[in-house]
């Protein structure tokens, strides 16, 4: 028995990191994984982790920014595997430039489009199908830069913050429907992403120095994809039946610290 047996889990950017993660768990606990990927060859590398384990995998090519390619995944999923239960709002970028004073309006808007816009579009897909059931969960992945800045990641922490205040909205919106709402905020995770103009933000003698060394975080380490990939997997299960709006801090003790 797995915690998401016949569970139909949409996992958006599931090709690497946090994504990758959270489709292998959702695969091991039983679900039937929907990956949705920009990248084919991480697409398909993962698929194959997930059916080499004999788990359930429906990868598709897509970015999500393309919506009429979205639109159709999404009905010929609903066609061929007769429901969408979880969608995890999880593809997002981290542009090298991101500060008011030196970023442009295009870069501004690739960011918002894919992290903000895209949570909005992929769940305006997937929730009438959702109501029709009554019953759903939607995840989105947000970040603890959603309501805290280093102040040079300005597109980044609005569409996070958006995320975060969207998710409140969304559950209001869509309780009534036995849809829950909610998100979780990552502290620093080394993956792919924690690569910003080729150095990797968790691994510099500054980062260990203030946030491992002096206990910045109080666990003593960033967080791995696995760290995190639980407390997705548990917005997605039965345990979680009577909690919806809600941000689930995972950092490693970051922001309880001052
Ligand atoms: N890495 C961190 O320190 C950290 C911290 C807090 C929150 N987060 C959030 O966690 C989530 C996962 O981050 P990660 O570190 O695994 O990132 P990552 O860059 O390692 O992986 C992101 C995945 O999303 C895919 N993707 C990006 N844009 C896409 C698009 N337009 N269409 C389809 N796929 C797309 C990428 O190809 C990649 O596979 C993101 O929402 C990120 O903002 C990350």
């Amino acid at each position: 028995m797995g915690l998401l047996d016949d569970r139909i889990c949409l996992v958006s950017g599931a090709g690497q990191g946090l994504g990758r993660s959270v489709a292998l768990e959702m695969a091991a606990e039983g679900a039937g994984v929907v990956l949705l990927e920009r990248n084919r060859e991480t697409l398909a590398a993962v698929t194959a982790e997930i059916e080499a384990t004999a788990g359930k995998a429906h990868p598709y090519v897509l970015d999500v920014t393309d919506y009429d390619r979205y639109g159709q995944i999404v009905g010929d999923v609903v066609a061929s595997l007769g429901r969408i239960d979880v969608l995890v709002n999880n593809a997002a970028v981290n542009p090298p430039t991101r500060t008011l004073l030196d970023d442009t309006l295009e870069d501004w808007r690739r960011t918002m489009t894919v992290n903000l816009e895209a949570v909005y579009m992929g769940s305006k897909l997937v929730a009438p199908h959702m109501v029709k059931q009554q019953a759903g969960r939607i995840i989105h992945i947000a970040s603890i830069q959603g309501f805290a800045s280093s102040g040079d990641c300005g597109s980044y922490n609005a569409a996070k913050g958006g995320i975060i205040a969207y998710t409140k909205s969304m559950a209001v919106e869509l309780g009534r429907h036995n849809i829950l709402v909610n998100a979780v905020a990552p502290g620093f995770m080394t993956t792919p992403m924690s690569i910003v103009n080729g150095v990797d933000e968790t691994t510099t003698p500054d980062f260990i120095d203030w946030y491992v060394d002096r206990r910045k975080i109080p666990l003593g380490r960033s967080g791995s994809p696995e760290d995190v990939s639980g407390t997705v997997v548990f917005l997605a299960s039965d345990y979680c039946r009577y909690m919806t709006g809600q941000l689930l801090v995972v950092d490693g003790g970051l922001m309880s610290t001052f």
